[in-house]
């Protein structure tokens, strides 16, 4: 068992295996191309130990669950299809997987026939992400009718109240994967027992992301705000930003909050950032204060000064959470600050210091840079790993201690 928040969550090695069917939600929602193609298969690569795990202890059959993407229902596109996440998984295992077409409706195969089983896209059934919830029961209850054991190896869906997350555990034992565990342990274990100083950088859009500062502010030393976020804040105190891309609709709700980091002392802003005169790779550009930011020029990435002084407090920083990118790193132009703070955090998780990158365009941009392997933990949720940074408890999770009952028989786990 492990605690998080003070939850207990059953874990995969208290459960009894052997001889037990065993559906297993996974997180294969890879990027695609317009074929289908998989662009990156980490999500893939970060199930297969919970996978072996399984095989080794002698699971009769394996049925794998996944959705990809945001299918509609109503009109089913190849694309979305399973099949090539389950040849891809299939190479990394060097085992056969039985891909079904449907969701078992017509039955399984046996497991002398088929010991590892794929089913299609959960989200080519409505009522997967259905806000009625008998609907995403009736869902859940038949995937579960498959199997005598649940894993919940999918931390980047963690947060949402999906048949396959918070349905299926309800009808039979349940536990989280050994991804979900390594994923939920380390973001738990830094917000809540952090070796210091504890620092935090919170880059990216959206002006809701204050709500993971408002939080982290309560255990953080630090807090380093960049990206758009940034330029969010720095309009709440009264700056001119020019056109800098921030979230003016979210700011409406959040002035209140980003006003009061005026005087926070844990907080750290840029002092300069990089302008450019317009959202293009080829665009002039000027470095300047952020207090001179002019009309027509929109703030891309932070300044040098900015990187020194952001450099500085993760120089010493033993625990480092790291959400959003820093500038469009998109461009290589206005990738310098994203790149040197990455380098900054790969530095200090080879000095010893615990370096979680949430996911998303974060994990992206380390993936980018060649520096995943160098972190502690690239979480492969970005939705996922924020809630956690703002406090809050994932649904998916929740609903396996609160079902902790269904392990009724003392086969059925080690406790
Ligand atoms: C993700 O990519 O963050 C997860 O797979 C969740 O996908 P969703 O935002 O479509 O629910």
């Amino acid at each position: 068992m492990i605690q998080v928040n003070d939850m207990d969550l059953p874990t995969l090695k208290e459960v009894y295996i052997g001889k037990k069917k065993v559906i297993v939600r996974t997180g294969f929602d890879v990027p695609i191309d317009k074929d289908g193609n998989i662009l990156d298969d980490r999500r893939i690569r970060l199930s297969v130990p919970t996978i072996k795990y399984l095989l080794d202890h002698g699971a009769e059959q394996i049925i794998l669950i996944t959705h990809i993407g945001r299918p509609d229902p109503k009109k089913v596109e190849d694309r979305f299809r399973t099949d090539k996440v389950a040849s891809r998984l299939s190479m990394l295992l060097g085992l056969a997987i039985r891909k079904l077409d449907d969701h078992g409706e017509n039955g399984l195969p046996s497991p002398k026939d088929a010991r590892i089983v794929m089913l299609e896209n959960l989200r080519f059934d409505s009522r997967e992400k259905s806000k009625d919830v008998a609907e995403r029961d009736s869902f859940g209850r038949m995937l579960a009718s498959f199997a005598d054991v649940y894993v919940n190896d999918s931390f980047s869906t963690c947060h949402r109240d999906h048949a396959s997350m918070t349905s299926v555990p309800k009808f039979i034992p349940g536990c989280i994967g050994l991804s979900v565990e390594k994923e939920v342990s380390t973001i738990s274990g830094a917000m809540e027992n952090p070796k210091r100083p504890f620092v935090s950088i919170i880059g990216g859009l959206k002006a809701d992301k204050l709500n993971a500062v408002k939080n982290l502010l309560k255990r953080v030393d630090t807090i380093l705000i960049a990206g758009a976020l940034a330029f969010t804040v720095l309009k709440a105190f009264g700056f001119e930003t020019g056109s800098t891309k921030i979230d003016s609709e979210g700011l409406k709700d959040f002035s209140g909050l980003a006003s009061g980091l005026k005087d926070d002392p844990k907080v750290i802003l840029p002092v300069d950032c990089v302008l450019a005169n317009a959202f293009s790779e080829d665009a002039l550009t000027i470095t300047n204060a952020v207090e001179n930011i002019k009309e027509g020029w929109m703030a891309l990435d932070i300044g040098p000064k900015s990187v020194a002084r952001f450099k500085e407090s993760i120089g010493s920083a033993q625990t480092i959470i790291w959400n959003g990118p820093i500038g469009v790193f998109e461009f290589e132009k206005f990738a310098v600050g994203t790149k040197e703070i990455a380098n900054a955090l790969a530095d200090r998780a080879s000095s010893g210091a615990t370096v979680i990158v949430g996911g998303g365009d974060s994990a992206s941009a380390v993936d980018k840079l060649g520096l995943a392997d160098k972190m502690t933990l690239v979480s492969s949720g970005g939705g996922a790993s924020l809630q956690m940074f703002e406090g809050k408890e994932l649904i998916a999770l929740k609903v396996l201690r609160e079902c902790v009952e269904n392990f009724k028989n003392k086969e059925d786990r080690r406790v």
